[in-house]
């Protein structure tokens, strides 16, 4: 069992695929606190709705990014949090985060990395022209969307796609793979060696890559 907290800005469909996932008994993982940076989240009712405790922490009212990261860093601490999972989560954070949980930061881009990273990473994919587009779960480190990857999920872009089509089916797919990647943890079973995380053990369930259509 981990004691993990999740980071979010928005909708929170992946925070929800992890509470469910939870409820369901298939993920061994304790939410102990959401905090979002958008006192309007949408994903706050999510988590408010699971009985999971919350907190608004707005990035406006702190002068510096690390002035910001040490305000979360010491309510996740307080909340006992081993793991912290990024879940849509729109802020870059600081050395100040990272020192406080070394690969102990999750994230979940919405493209193959290292292709496509920053923003907009599936309109990105398609107007690239790529045919196999995807997510990608990585330990964060220092640099935006490039820690060492975890667990990746395809999917098939087709002639007749939009960009709402490709962002469906790759959040599809993030709804699969975040809480694998959190179980993998919470079993121990990974190993971070520079950048390749090893995955000891039979091989997961869901093993990459996944094409959805
Ligand atoms: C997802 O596409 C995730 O990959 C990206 O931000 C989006 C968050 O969606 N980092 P949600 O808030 O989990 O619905």
């Amino acid at each position: 069992m981990v004691a993990a907290g999740a980071l979010i800005s928005g909708a929170g469909t992946n925070l929800q695929a992890i509470i469910d996932r939870i409820a369901d008994g298939r993920l061994a993982c304790a939410l102990r606190l959401v905090v979002s940076n958008r006192a309007g989240a949408p994903g706050l009712a999510r988590a408010e709705a699971a009985g999971i405790p919350t907190q608004v922490v707005d990035h406006r009212n702190f002068a510096r990014r690390e002035d910001f990261d040490r305000a979360v860093v010491a309510m996740l601490r307080e909340a006992g949090v081993e793991l912290v999972l990024l879940a849509g989560f729109d802020r870059l954070i600081t050395p100040v985060f990272l020192e406080a949980f070394p690969l102990r930061i999750m994230n979940i881009h919405p493209a193959l990395l290292p292709s496509f990273k920053g923003l907009d990473a599936q309109r990105q994919a398609l107007e690239y022209g790529v045919k196999v587009a995807g997510a990608t779960v990585h330990f964060v480190d220092q640099d935006a969307d490039h820690g060492p990857i975890i667990v990746q999920g395809a999917v098939a872009i087709g002639p007749e796609d939009g960009a709402d089509d490709v962002r469906r089916r790759i959040l599809a797919v993030e709804h699969e793979i975040y809480p694998l990647a959190i179980q993998l943890f919470a079993e121990g079973r990974l190993v971070v060696e520079g950048r390749r995380v090893i995955v000891r053990g039979p091989r997961p369930a869901l093993p990459p890559p996944l094409i959805h259509r």
